[in-house]
């Protein structure tokens, strides 16, 4: 059939600015998509929905979402739709250097302007690995089309001679086992394959399952998100369902700034202290705050969580992993346990509120989901501390930490960035014990560069012989969400931005007092007077590239680590076309 049906007139839509011209510009944008072989019927205004890919072999964990990319095609079909599937940054956890983050933000300037310059009504992001997630959304929420977020799933149960075997938390585990002796390097090795059995991202309670677990309950996603196994059918099934509800979303004009609101982020911020999540959502929820325009500090997450207690037992903070938490229901069935401290009322992607998509759900009494009159921990929410080691703040994850060590008073032992760490934290000269205080300079936004995951650092292999399982660690670094211990993260500012934590010298003695959310180096204000003149202030460097440009631009992790030229929406509109 020949000849195509403009849609056109006052109500033509963003795809139709494209497609519904009679003139050589739609000629060009017509014929390119039909080398594809998309016959002319497609062009009569239907919406056009972007399935926004992060499938990468580079990202393991997001590798077989150009299989899922198809079940949501076929959904956008069902619903009338046209899909066109794109590739955006891929982040693979496993893999990159310096660190993912210091690329999230690049990821997201990729996906703000592929989706804004392209002729898309409605985005389906596709995300899994732990960067992934908040890229896109901050990206997508710069721009405020209808969006719908699908995410890849869980690797199914890692299991090795009858142990499972965590992702992630598994490895910290094992190697801290082949430091103290009592696990051989073959057997280390052995495990490698046994842990990832599937595509999918972490089997934990880990940055990548939580923040699919924090979209779905935010709304962005459909119920199920946070939790359905990779390679399940049921995965797929929720595909077909999010490429049919993209479309829905274009008809209804529901923009993502409907969604992502200051109750979704409440919503996320206590759902995040119910299931045990990581600590990285705080840095990537304030990231997001800051694209989507809402009012979001890092108070807010020890304020609005306060009591909300840990109901999910999985790993880091309990013993279940992912599959498991599927098994109980997934998050729908802790919102419904949340009750009234979730805003019940807050739209979601569905079209309907939270509380109507719960209506009547019920958990099967799993061990894994427990309730809110018998709870695993009271207070589980993630504690904001201030002082003068860290005036901008720091967090700290009780659920994951020892509680005996949540009120301390140690004596510091100072390490200047990661490669004095690596070279002197299993040095039998090293002058530490066990009440002592691990202190990690340089690993902040500007510091490493990147704010790499690493935090939690290892326990010096002679006191771990000795027995002891944690010791009290701070740092402007982050943490994996799948580590565990008493770790205080993201001090505010950073050492390389000039924060006190770079006058920390070995010896100094140093206060942790979480229920009071203090964090104090017991130094003279003018001993620190003196030490910050002799460090004099820090510059960023001059190194070509995207890393001069993250250098001079990226913030403190207490407003994300963005890019400051990002934060805000610039919409969707675009002036001009290109022929
Ligand atoms: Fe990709 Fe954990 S390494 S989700």
């Amino acid at each position: 059939m020949d000849g195509h049906t403009p849609h056109g007139g006052a109500a033509r839509s963003r795809s139709g600015t494209w497609f519904g011209g009679t003139d050589k510009t739609g000629f060009f944008h017509r014929s390119g998509i039909k080398a594809m072989g998309v016959p002319d019927r497609m062009f009569d205004g239907r919406p056009v929905i972007g399935i926004c890919n992060t499938w990468s072999q580079l990202a393991p964990c997001n590798a077989h979402l150009r299989e899922l990319a198809e079940y949501v095609s076929r959904g956008v079909y069902e619903a009338g739709g046209l899909p066109l599937e794109f590739p955006v940054s891929s982040l693979g956890e496993t893999l990159m250097r310096p660190s993912t983050m210091m690329y999230r933000n690049l990821a997201s300037m990729d996906v703000e302007e592929a989706l804004r310059a392209n002729p898309l009504d409605g985005v389906v992001l596709l995300a899994g690995c732990d960067k992934t997630t908040p890229a896109l959304l901050m990206g997508a929420a710069s721009v405020d089309l209808p969006s719908i977020m699908l995410s890849g799933g869980p690797t199914l149960t890692g299991r090795r001679e009858g142990r499972q075997l965590p992702s992630g938390t598994g490895t910290y585990e094992m190697y801290d086992q082949v430091r103290a002796g009592t696990m051989t390097p073959e057997d280390f090795v052995g495990a490698e394959a046994c842990m990832w059995r599937s595509n999918g991202s972490c089997n934990t309670m880990g940055t990548a399952s939580t923040m699919a677990s924090l979209v779905e309950v935010m709304g962005m996603a459909l119920p199920g998100n946070g939790a359905i196994p990779a390679v399940d059918a049921r995965r797929r099934t929720l595909a077909h369902d999010t490429g049919f509800r993209a479309v829905e979303l274009v008809r209804e004009n529901l923009l993502m700034s409907k969604v992502v609101t200051r109750e979704a982020f409440e919503n996320a911020i206590r759902t995040n202290a119910a299931i045990g999540g990581s600590t990285n959502a705080v840095v990537h929820l304030l990231a997001l705050a800051g694209r989507a325009e809402v009012d979001l500090t890092l108070e807010d997450f020890d304020r609005v969580a306060a009591g909300v207690p840990l109901l999910v037992d999985l790993v880091p903070s309990g013993r279940y992993l992912m599959e498991d938490f599927f098994d109980a229901g997934g998050v729908p069935v802790v919102a419904g346990e949340l009750g009234d401290l979730l805003h019940r009322d807050a739209l979601t992607v569905t079209g309907r509120t939270l509380g109507e998509n719960i209506e009547g759900l019920k958990g099967w009494g799993s061990p894994v989901i427990r309730t809110l009159a018998d709870p695993l921990q009271e207070d589980a929410g993630i504690a904001v501390l201030r002082g003068n080691l860290a005036p901008g703040g720091a967090l700290v994850k009780p659920s994951a930490a020892t509680p005996e060590l949540l009120t301390h008073r140690g004596r510091a032992v100072v390490f200047e960035d990661i490669d004095d760490l690596r070279a002197r934290i299993d040095d039998p000269a090293l002058d530490v014990e066990a009440d002592s205080v691990l202190v990690l300079k340089g690993a902040g936004p500007k510091g490493y560069p990147g704010m790499p995951e690493m935090g939690n650092l290892p326990i010096p292999a002679k006191l771990l012989r000795a027995g002891v399982t944690d010791m009290v660690r701070i740092s402007d670094a982050r943490m994996s969400g799948t580590a565990f211990g008493t770790v205080v993260l993201h001090v505010v500012p950073e050492s390389a931005a000039g924060g006190p934590l770079a006058l920390v010298e070995t010896g100094d003695v140093i206060e942790l007092d979480v229920p009071g959310r203090r964090l104090n180096l017991e130094v003279a204000d003018a001993e620190l007077d003196r030490r910050r003149a002799a460090l004099g202030t820090p510059q960023a460097p001059a190194t070509g590239g995207y890393l001069q440009l993250y250098l001079h631009h990226v913030t403190q992790a207490d407003t994300g680590a963005d890019l400051d030229f990002l934060r805000g929406k610039r919409g969707s509109e675009v002036p001009r076309a290109g022929h």
